[in-house]
């Protein structure tokens, strides 16, 4: 409370509630984040790090992900982690812990994405590519939430009994996939739908669960495309006509960490976009 005087005579006094017990500040989160050597994961790294919490980057890349680390200082290590394997996410729990003294936050931004057909020139789509694309966007998604959750077991709860959130990406094209995407679509309808079966199971964990869907950024993903293609591409949103930032994207997931009321949701992060 401070109290405003003027002329030795009291005019108004101002009382602040800060209710720390509703949300989770990024300065005290610790995160892993997948995929986080790059593109949309770099960007939450670096917001996370910039509000003055910490991070795992837990990225199968190694070389971006050691100069990513070493870049931001004490408050960021790398892990080598395949999403997919179970002995590599546990261990690189284990190193967020030993590094951090707990993990509050598991973001999956690990993904593939491939262009195939169901049937095309060369004959039906590969079974293996298909499997490949729903093991690292699905199981491995999948994967990293569950030994997470656990993981947060260990956290002190806040006024709201909350021990963790997990936060997921999909795609718009959960929704609307286009052609040459039965696998990347599948894989991301798979993690949009796994956010409110997830939330219910982990209620009663205190550790909540959300989806970012993206619709198009600029990462290395897309940034390797001809400029006509970039061009063509950031016409689609309804407004603002452009492609996405990934800052945006970090926005977002800084939100969904610290918003204590915000849980089994699926948003979408795209302009507007419904892809043809
Ligand atoms: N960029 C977009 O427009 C866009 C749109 C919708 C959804 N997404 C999704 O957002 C996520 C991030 O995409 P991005 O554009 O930043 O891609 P990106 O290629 O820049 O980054 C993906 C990262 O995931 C890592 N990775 C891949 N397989 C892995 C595995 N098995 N284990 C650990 N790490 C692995 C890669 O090394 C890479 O660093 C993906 O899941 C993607 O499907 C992106």
């Amino acid at each position: 409370m401070i109290t405003i005087v003027v002329n030795n005579k009291q005019v108004f006094q101002v009382v602040f509630y800060y209710h720390t017990g509703q949300f989770m500040n990024i300065k005290d989160t610790v995160a892993v984040v997948t995929g986080g050597a790059s593109g949309l994961g770099e960007a939450v790294v670096r917001e996370i790090i910039a509000k003055g919490g910490s991070v795992t980057i837990a990225d199968l890349n190694e070389d971006a992900g050691n100069k990513l680390a070493a870049e931001l200082g004490d408050r960021a290590i790398f892990h080598k982690t395949d999403v997919c394997s179970e002995e590599q996410v546990a261990s690189m729990l284990n190193a967020c812990v030993n590094a951090f003294g707990k993990v509050t936050a598991a973001l999956s931004f690990a993904g593939i994405a491939i262009a195939m057909k169901t049937l095309g020139k060369n004959g039906p789509h590969p079974l293996e590519q298909y499997q490949k694309v729903i093991d690292i966007n699905l199981v491995g998604t999948f994967n990293v939430s569950r030994l997470a959750s656990e993981a947060m077991q260990n956290n002190t709860a806040n006024d709201d009994g909350e021990l963790g959130v997990i936060i997921n990406t999909a795609s718009v094209a959960a929704f609307d996939g286009q052609k040459g995407q039965p696998a990347y679509a599948a894989s991301k309808a798979g993690v949009a739908g796994l956010t409110l079966p997830m939330a219910r199971d982990l209620a009663s964990y205190g550790v909540r669960v959300n989806t970012i869907a993206p619709g198009l950024f600029l990462t290395p993903m897309l940034s390797s495309l001809p400029e006509e293609a970039q061009e063509a591409l950031s016409k689609q949103p309804l407004f603002p006509q452009r492609l996405g930032k990934p800052e945006e994207i970090a926005k977002l997931a800084c939100f969904m960490i610290e918003c204590a009321y915000l849980n089994a949701e699926v948003v979408r992060l795209d302009g507007g976009i419904r892809l043809p």
